[in-house]
């Protein structure tokens, strides 16, 4: 169950949790043009409220409205405000951020031109997507029968409500069969990114994640490419296969939701020792630090709200 906080801004204004309802009529709820964005804010060491990399969210998320054609009736630096005053009114020191543009009622049908682009935002407490000690120990990932999408069918360098029906079927079925995430292959078999992260292994001491194909342009995929290089491990962004991970000596994912969280077993096959690998963890902590103000170096990364 999500945590219920007190306040979502909708449409320009902060309303009750309660009220935040749409019309079933919402023309998004019937085809999914719409496109969201996933945020965190974490408590720093200094007792501050800090929002990790607010600037490129907020920019993904008017990318991601351009790429389905839909304008966000407010700026950038609007949505950067609303964000700041709904956690605030939640008096939220650290949680998870949701931005969300859709289309409202009014038209059906699939040409539509006049229905109102609508905007909320949501906060609510959220702590380790894939537990805890998944971030500890590592999870099990298992290979989806369901690809991603093809980079014709589905525009991957949106967030795009629609784009996530596909990740739910093969999160549902890894689920279902005692994993705890999905690998999702591209259409021509390699790998491409998990259900909602995108994906690192680690061979002699080289960082790899997938070319930005078929797959969301992480921004915890970035920091983390940005940190390895600041610590002089090299990272290669080449595409990879389904037997590379089974060889790997490390492995993790990447997302907002998920943070750095190891890779153990993918497939039923041990990943290294079958525990997470020395850059794993250097790269984790790091991140870590990073999000809780404790790296100078990275203080531009942090947007800070109390
Ligand atoms: C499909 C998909 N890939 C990758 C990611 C990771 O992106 P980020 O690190 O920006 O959260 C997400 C989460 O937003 C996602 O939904």
């Amino acid at each position: 169950m999500v945590q219920k906080t007190k306040k979502i801004w909708m449409d320009g204004k902060l309303v009750n949790w309660d009220e935040a309802q749409v019309h079933v009529l919402t023309h998004t709820l019937h085809y999914g043009v719409g496109v969201f964005e996933g945020i965190r804010c974490y408590t720093t060491e200094d007792g501050k409220a800090a929002i990790f990399r607010l600037k490129e969210h907020v920019d993904r998320f008017f990318d991601s409205a351009h790429i389905v054609l839909m304008e966000i009736p407010f700026t950038r630096e609007e949505i950067c405000a609303a964000i700041r005053k709904t956690l605030l009114a939640n008096e939220q020191p650290e949680g998870y951020i949701r931005p969300i543009a859709f289309l409202g009622e009014g038209e059906m049908g699939l040409h539509v031109r006049t229905n109102p682009v609508r905007v909320a935002v949501a906060t609510w407490p959220w702590g380790a997507y894939l537990g805890e000690e998944g971030l500890k120990k590592g999870i099990r990932a298992k290979v989806s029968s369901f690809n991603r999408h093809h980079v014709n069918a589905a525009m991957t360098k949106g967030k795009v409500i629609g784009n996530y029906v596909n990740s739910v079927l093969a999160k549902w079925e890894v689920v279902k069969s005692g994993y705890d995430e999905a690998v999702l292959l591209d259409t021509e078999g390699y790998v491409a990114e998990g259900s909602g992260e995108n994906i690192f292994i680690v061979r002699n001491g080289m960082l790899q994640t997938t070319p930005l194909t078929s797959v969301l342009p992480g921004i915890t995929r970035d920091s983390v490419i940005t940190i390895a290089q600041k610590m002089d491990i090299p990272v290669k962004e080449a595409r990879f296969t389904r037997d590379e991970m089974y060889i790997a000596d490390e492995m993790f994912f990447t997302g907002t939701a998920a943070e750095i969280t190891p890779v153990r077993e993918v497939d039923d096959r041990k990943v290294g020792p079958g525990k997470p690998g020395p850059v794993t963890k250097r790269i984790q902590a790091a991140f870590f630090d990073i999000v809780r103000g404790k790296n100078a170096l990275f203080q531009h990364w942090l947007d800070v709200v109390r």
